[in-house]
């Protein structure tokens, strides 16, 4: 048996004015979970990308070399017949097909290589669901289940196409605990039967926890690869690998002057957009204050993103009821744009689909909320919009050649700063943020924290909502729990603690 399974040797690879890749050398071992780390744009999915053929022999330079034999692929289907897989960072699943049309799409049962055999695709489907540990009807649609489900059909599907490098590109990013710990012990199983994972994540813990190997990546070149049981593996050691220098402190330090009563949603009751039988968020009364940071606790389906989403214009929703008050004043917001022209703001979790226009540059995204600001009566001032764009890109990090690259080809956690600024400079009184750091590295995190602190001590209000506790630990002033589409408690950052969340949660059972 070959010592290792994969051999990247060399590789470097370079768009317009980026060099992404920088004669990178990876080793991985069979049998193994290997996790790949680095900062926002370090290169992790280029380098995935060149493994599986998404960048076609050609276009990089050096060798890859799968179980000792060197392969030139020229498109996904070469990699995929060397039996490796790949799980991009935004998943492929089409939402109105099923579940078993998903797994087979593309590798369908036929009988004697014309027909597709329904009947054959689905007993193979319910047998790799029942391998993967997904309870779900082979029949359901996928926009129909959760996102840790949606993962648990990506790697069934590549399961199904016999694989044995299988790589996931920030697979948890969009994951509750159980989720992610479902997934991880999936991973360790699978490595059992001879299936060796490469792992993207920005999640340390989760890395230092499964990983067997850890390969860190900086500026496109590798730091270090460190091995469970020789190196000392640590995240203070990653992160210093990764940024270049020690991260003492995860969230930066604020001053709390918290004021009068500013923001208000009383009785606020909704029904689901597509079912209006559900009751989907029940009787919710929260308020925020000048100055402070609140945040939204809970668990995935807890309701969270509905209700922010109903509360931003009733961007969600049926049968809408309930007030909003700002400033004691009622405010009637009807759509999208009333609730932006009374100072509301919300950046989504989901900025594939809703938060970025992804063939636009930077700078259109940036400043496309805030079109008055940066305009002289009609006209924009190109000008104007150029010196903002570039304020943000300085000050988030954003990395790019230029603002005037486009989004959609930035990397995930820069295209995540690009949503975050658009939101910022539309100077918003109101700002709520759903999952505003996911898929962002530790240092950039660190300044997303800073701009949030700098926009409460401004006096503005900040909503948040995260599935990660430390930070709503490290963050909020106050913090309300929510489970299924009601408050379920409401603590004090002095009360507040991982135990004291959960025991709110699990009690309104
Ligand atoms: N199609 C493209 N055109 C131009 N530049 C690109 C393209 N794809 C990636 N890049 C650039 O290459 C660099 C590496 O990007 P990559 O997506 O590999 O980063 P990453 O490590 O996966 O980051 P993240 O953690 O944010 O997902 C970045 O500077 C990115 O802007
Ligand atoms: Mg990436």
């Amino acid at each position: 048996m070959e010592k290792y399974v994969l051999e990247m040797k060399n590789i470097s690879k370079l768009f317009p004015g980026v060099k992404a890749l920088d004669s990178v050398n990876l080793k991985v071992k069979p049998n193994q979970i290997h996790a790949l780390v680095g900062e926002n744009g370090a290169g992790k999915s280029t380098l995935m990308n060149v493994l599986s053929g998404v960048y076609p022999y050609g276009t990089y330079e050096g060798d890859i070399v799968v179980n000792g034999v060197t392969c030139k692929f020229k498109k996904i289907k070469d990699s995929e017949a060397k039996k490796i897989a790949i799980i991009h960072q935004e998943l492929a699943l089409i939402p109105t097909l099923s579940i078993a049309e998903n797994v087979f799409l593309g590798n369908e049962q036929s009988n004697a290589g014309i027909i597709i055999d329904w009947h054959k695709t689905k007993l193979k489907t319910m047998e790799i669901l029942k391998k993967v540990g997904l309870k779900e009807s082979i029949d359901n649609r996928i926009k129909d289940i959760g996102m840790g489900k949606q993962q648990l059909v990506e790697i069934a599907k590549a399961l199904a196409k016999d694989v044995k490098i299988l790589i996931l590109d920030e697979p948890t990013a969009a994951l509750n605990d159980e989720d992610s710990d479902h997934l991880l012990d999936l991973l360790i199983e699978l490595k059992k039967e001879g299936i060796t994972s490469i792992i993207i994540s920005h999640k340390l813990n989760e890395v230092t926890k499964v990983a067997d190997e850890i390969t860190v990546l900086r500026d496109g070149k590798i730091i270090e690869t460190l091995s469970k049981g020789i190196d000392e593996i640590s995240e203070k050691r990653i992160i210093k690998g990764m940024v270049g220098r020690e991260i003492t402190d995860r969230f930066p330090k604020r001053e709390h002057k918290v004021g009068e009563i500013c923001f208000e949603v009383k009785n606020w009751n909704a029904y689901d957009h597509m079912d209006e039988s559900k009751h989907k968020l029940k009787d919710i009364n929260i308020n925020t204050r000048v100055g402070e940071v609140v945040g939204i606790a809970g668990i995935m389906g807890a309701g969270r993103t509905e209700l922010a989403m109903s509360i931003f214009g009733k961007a969600y929703g049926k049968k809408i009821s309930g007030t909003i008050l700002k400033n004691g004043k009622k405010l009637h917001l009807h759509n999208v744009k009333d609730a932006i022209d009374n100072g509301i703001a919300y950046t989504t979790e989901d900025r594939k689909t809703s938060g970025l226009n992804l063939i636009d540059d930077i700078k259109g995204n940036i400043c496309i909320a805030s079109l008055k600001s940066i305009s002289k009566g009609i006209v924009i001032d190109a000008n104007n919009e150029i010196k903002v764009a570039e304020e943000y890109r300085k000050k988030l990090g954003i990395k790019s050649p230029s603002i005037l690259q486009k989004t959609g080809n930035l990397s995930g956690g820069n295209q995540q700063k690009v949503v975050f600024s658009k939101w910022i400079f539309s100077d918003p009184d109101i700002l709520i943020l759903d999952e505003p750091t996911r898929g962002i590295d530790v240092g950039a995190k660190y300044e997303i924290y800073s701009v949030i602190n700098k926009l409460a001590e401004k006096g503005k209000t900040i909503l948040m909502i995260s599935s990660e506790l430390p930070e709503i630990l490290g963050m909020c002033d106050r913090i309300y729990v929510m489970n299924e589409g009601r408050i379920v408690g409401e603590l004090n950052s002095s009360e507040a603690s991982q135990e004291s969340i959960m025991h709110c949660i699990m009690q309104s059972h």
